[in-house]
């Protein structure tokens, strides 16, 4: 059973990872009208995965006695200043995501909630990998110079490594 507690920032959380959700697939559509279609497809799948994890929350609050509410969203940026600024910005949000989620862990922690405490591992582990592939890629931006945005819209997809 959840505490009062654990449940509010649990339910945060799904906010926050809907957000990332649709933030990601605002991305996703401006780099598609821009003609990128692999760094189109790169975000939309990182979409999917927020979407993934917001679910994964929603019955988390569930399942462990709780309600979980569905959000309304603030309406994400349509426009983006070009691909550089824009990874930047989705490293920027994986680390402020991480950071939330350390809170929860916290919580969780402090109202000994020991399966939240467990379950949530994931994202932890989650976490230290999408700040790493943001940087990856932030980092192939700096090296390849005139070419990078060309060539990452390229090879993106090969830097997901779960598929
Ligand atoms: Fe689910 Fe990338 O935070």
């Amino acid at each position: 059973m959840l505490t009062k507690k654990v449940e509010e920032f649990c339910n945060r959380q799904i906010e926050r990872e809907g957000y990332s959700s649709n933030l990601y697939l605002a991305m996703a559509s401006w780099a598609e009208t821009k003609g990128m279609a692999g760094i189109a497809a790169w975000l939309y799948a990182q979409a999917d995965e927020e979407k993934e994890h917001m679910l994964k929350f929603i019955k988390w609050v569930n399942e462990r006695g709780g309600t979980a509410i569905i959000p309304e969203f603030k309406k994400p940026p349509v426009k983006y200043k070009g691909v550089p600024e824009l990874f930047a910005e989705v490293l920027k949000h994986e680390q402020f995501i991480s950071a939330s989620i350390n809170e929860v862990l916290e919580v969780a922690i402090a109202e000994k909630d020991h399966a939240t405490t467990n379950w949530i591992q994931w994202f932890v582990d989650e976490q230290v990998e999408e700040e790493s592939s943001a940087q990856q890629i932030i980092d192939k931006l700096n090296l390849a110079g005139a070419n990078a945005i060309y060539l990452l819209d390229r090879d993106i997809m090969k830097l997901r490594g779960d598929d």
